[in-house]
């Protein structure tokens, strides 16, 4: 068989503009303002982000590849052969290069992604390196139902979920349970899922990992007031605002937030958003978890926790869950 991704069956549903607006009208309007982290990632907010994943500060990222190097053998014994793997937010794809590489005739990789070409750029790439795996890309929004691609020539033997980059910390505790469930119906019976998920640590560390030295990830937090200005014609000061990052002990996250630098206003869509100065927007949280909260955080979701692999400092940790 020959490598390809069949383009002509992306599943295409992109967020629309109309979401966006909607989402940034009903985020700047509540109290505390907010703005949903998924927006951070169009073309650019995506290139930050492969840029953060390099930075010094940024240990997740090198954490977790070293724990998948030294263990996707071991995980797939644990999948078996000819599994069907779909990957939720695959960005850049880099992680699961090791855990394909690792299994025995994966039959098709589904990378699941909000940001269309940055998802579609990695799968070509990784095309190339799989000749004949199938490759479905979806463009789709995970925080909302949607139905998998049909695989025509694949026939995999179970469903493997793949969701790496702690991005699980992304959403709230009750959300997150609410994701894994719909993904283990997603999935459907006698699947797997490999979650990687961030352990909780100093506040110095986690600080600097989300406002390092360099300001990657401020600018890739003031990208969604560019993105704002861009798609929605807002009128608003981007350098008005400063990036934050703070462990909140209590609430065990990192949140980031935007803080306005002085009384000031957004105009967008029609409405008025006014800032006292010092007033945030909260853009992002990054939950840690324990291995036993991340684990009972699972079992609410109807998963099994099944094997738990970390690196030598339990910095970071990739759970395996059984559907049951
Ligand atoms: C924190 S990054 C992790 C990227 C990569 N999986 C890794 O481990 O380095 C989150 C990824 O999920 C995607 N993403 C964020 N929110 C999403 C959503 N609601 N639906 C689909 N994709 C989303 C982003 O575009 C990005 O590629």
């Amino acid at each position: 068989m020959t490598a390809r991704i069949d383009m002509l069956r992306l599943h295409d549903l992109e967020p629309t503009i109309e979401e966006f607006r909607e989402a940034v009208v009903a985020g700047l309007g509540s109290t505390p303002k907010t703005l949903p982290c998924k927006f951070f990632y169009d073309a650019e907010g995506s290139r930050l982000f492969d840029a953060i994943c390099e930075l010094p500060e940024y240990y997740p990222t090198r954490t977790e590849l070293a724990i998948l190097r030294r263990h996707a053998g071991e995980m797939a014994d644990e999948i078996g052969p000819d599994a069907g793997i779909v990957e939720f937010g695959s960005g850049a794809g880099i992680k699961i290069r090791l855990l394909l590489a690792a299994l025995e005739r994966p039959a098709a990789y589904v990378p699941v992604d909000i940001s269309r070409e940055h998802m579609l750029a990695a799968a070509q790439d990784l095309a190339a390196e799989f000749p004949g795996l199938r490759i479905a890309p979806v463009c789709a929004d995970y925080t909302r139902t949607f139905a998998l691609p049909a695989l025509p020539g694949a026939h995999p033997q179970s469903m493997v979920g793949f969701f790496p980059g702690s991005t699980i910390g992304n959403f709230a505790p009750s959300e997150a349970v609410a994701f894994l469930a719909r993904a283990r119906r997603l999935l459907g019976r006698n699947a797997l899922m490999l979650v990687g998920s961030d352990l909780p640590k100093d506040r110095e560390t986690l600080e600097a990992a989300y406002d390092d030295a360099a300001g990657v990830t401020a600018a890739f937090n003031r990208n969604l007031l560019v993105r704002m200005q861009r798609e929605l014609a807002a009128e608003l000061d981007i350098d008005g605002f400063r990036h934050e990052a703070r462990w909140c002990p209590v609430q065990r996250r990192v949140e980031m937030h935007l803080v306005s630098l002085s009384r000031q206003e957004i105009r967008v869509a029609g409405h008025r958003f006014a800032f006292e100065r010092g007033e945030t927007i909260h853009t992002e949280n990054s939950h840690k978890y324990s291995l036993p909260e991340f684990r009972a955080l699972a079992g609410r979701s109807g998963w099994l926790p099944a094997r738990c692999w970390t690196d030598p400092e339990e910095r970071f940790a990739v759970h395996l869950l059984r559907s049951g």
